[in-house]
Formats: C-alpha cells, structure tokens, sequence
C-alpha cells in the first residue's frame, strides 16, 4: 500500500465527521420511516434502468483502449481521465485520497478473496452484476476461469453484452431478476458471488437466499455491508442510520445463520474488509457452503 498518497484521519477528526452527519441522517431516517419509505424491487429496478442506461448511452468503455484503463473510469463523472479527492474508508479508518489510489486497492482485494477459494475448473457467476465491473476486473486480474453475470436491468445487461465483445473478455451475461421465481439449477456447483447486491435487496434477502440454496452452488461469497458485524463506536452507529435510512441491507448475515442452524448451509467466514467508498457503507466479506437441502421444502 501506498501510505504517503493515503492521508488517514485521527479518531478525533473521524468521531467529529461521523458525530456532526449523525443528527442529520437520523433525522432524514425518522422523516422516510414516517412517509413509510421502503426499497422495494420495483424501485430498485428504475433507479438502476435509469442509471444504466447513462451508462450505456454513454458507451464510456470505448475511450479505454484495456481493462487497465477501464479500471480506472469515474463512473460519477462517466469520465476516464479525472482523479478526484475522495473522503473513504481503507483498513478500517477514515482517510482521504485519490479515488484511483482505492479503487486499486479495493480491486486487489477482491481479486485476491475470489482467487483464494476458486479452483481453474469453477465456474463464476455474479448474481446482480451490475454493467459487469468485478466480472471485468477478474479477467484484467488474467482469472482465466469461466464467468457468467446477470442483472435485472435490461439496460445494464445490454451495456454488459456490448463490453464483453470490445473487451473480447468471453463472458456470458444475461437478465435475471432475483426476486422472480428463476430457475435455481443455473447455480449448480458454481462459484456465486455478489457485490453490494443484497444491499438492494433487503426485503427479500431470505427469499433469495432459499432460491441460492436450492440451485445447490459450490459455494457462494458475498461482498455486502454487514450491519450485524457493526459494533458500538461512532462510526458503526452513523453507519447503521445511514443503511437504514436508506433501508439498505440489515439481515444477511443473520438470515444466512438462521439456514445454518437448520442444517442447510455453513457459514465459513463472516468479517469486515474496512474498506468502503461511500464510508458510511463498509463492505463486509461473508462466505457460505451448503450442507444440505433435503428438509429445505419444509421451510417453504
Ligand atoms: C450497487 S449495484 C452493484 C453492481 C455490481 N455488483 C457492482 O459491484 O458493480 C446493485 C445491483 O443489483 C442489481 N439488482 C437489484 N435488484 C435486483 C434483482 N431483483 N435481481 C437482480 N439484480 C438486482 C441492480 O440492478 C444493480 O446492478
């Protein structure tokens, strides 16, 4: 890691910036709670069409001549050439740097978990795959292994689909909404992973869980923030208003436990990356395997 392009802060300077948005995200959290605010599927779908249909009108791959280059794109600005200053989160403290200098480090991260549990001949699929980032940065990363993503947005699959063929990258994308009544059997002895999918999926995280179970994976990881490995301090506090304000993902890790005592999984890892963009929204790592699914129907 590079230090001197990392400016952390101290834990005063990082209790003062979580204190002084506490009041406000609590406030703007109680307002939604009121109004009956909630994320459901169907508002989750439009926000992400419209986004992505920026995306792919904007056709930003095309100014990157490699996966390198496209690592590095501002997908705020949807520009390749800036490098803004960033206020994140990187080894579990708050910090300022260039938002290059994170994404490097987050991918490395990432790259590095998937290629510690995967064997040459898995198969990989990312369910809520977005416009494909990770599937990407796995191939730029020369995992040779095969790929597959799916997404419900048209619009994000289709930039995907157009990516895949620039990029010459071979990787099978296609529409699948989670929520839906899909057919599970596409996840067999595959490697499934997800990246801050679930958070949009808080509703329905046991419903989708059951469905990832039944379609019997090898093993599934997940990159999602994980409110249950929140503690007490100040930074975790604001940070667990600020999922629910957004009525982001509350219940993975406790939904993943509540199958494993049944018998049907086996959590193997639950812990936080400390890392995050957003730095109220740290992705958490969590890996699970299935152990049986006989007595699953019962669930049902
Ligand atoms: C925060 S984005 C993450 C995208 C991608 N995993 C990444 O890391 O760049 C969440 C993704 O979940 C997808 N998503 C939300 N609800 C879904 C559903 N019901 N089925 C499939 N994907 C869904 C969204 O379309 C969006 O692409």
């Amino acid at each position: 890691m590079n230090s001197a392009k990392i400016n952390s802060f101290s834990q005063n300077q990082e209790r003062m910036f979580f204190l002084k948005r506490l009041p406000i995200y609590l406030t703007r959290s109680l307002i939604r709670k009121m109004k009956g605010y909630e994320r459901s599927k169907e508002f989750v779908k439009e926000n992400y069409d419209i986004a992505r249909q920026k995306f792919f009108e904007s056709a930003v791959w095309e100014k990157a001549n490699s996966l390198e280059e496209f690592e590095l794109i501002d997908f705020n600005s949807l520009k390749l050439d800036t490098n803004p200053l960033i206020t994140c989160k990187l080894n579990g403290n708050l910090c300022k740097t260039r938002v290059r200098t994170f994404i490097k480090l987050a991918n490395e991260n990432f790259k590095n978990l998937i290629q510690e549990f995967i064997q040459p001949d898995d198969e990989i699929v990312e369910l809520g795959t977005g416009f494909g980032y990770r599937l990407f940065m796995l191939k730029k990363a020369k995992i040779k292994n095969k790929m597959s993503g799916f997404d419900v947005s048209e619009s994000g699959i289709k930039a995907c689909k157009k990516m895949d063929k620039y990029f010459k990258t071979n990787i099978e994308f296609n529409i699948l909404d989670l929520t839906s009544d899909f057919d599970p059997s596409i996840l067999k002895n595959k490697v499934v992973f997800t990246y801050h999918a679930f958070e949009q999926l808080n509703h329905y995280t046991e419903d989708v869980i059951k469905k990832i179970i039944e379609g019997k994976p090898k093993q599934v990881l997940h990159f999602e923030p994980v409110i249950e490995l929140y503690k007490t301090k100040i930074s975790d506090i604001a940070s667990k208003v600020f999922l629910h304000y957004n009525d982001y993902q509350d219940n993975l890790l406790t939904t993943l436990q509540k199958f494993e005592r049944l018998g049907h999984l086996k959590v193997t890892h639950a812990y936080r990356l400390g890392y995050s963009e957003n730095p109220y929204n740290e992705t958490s790592f969590l890996r699970w395997t299935i152990i049986d699914i006989t007595s699953l129907k019962k669930l049902m």
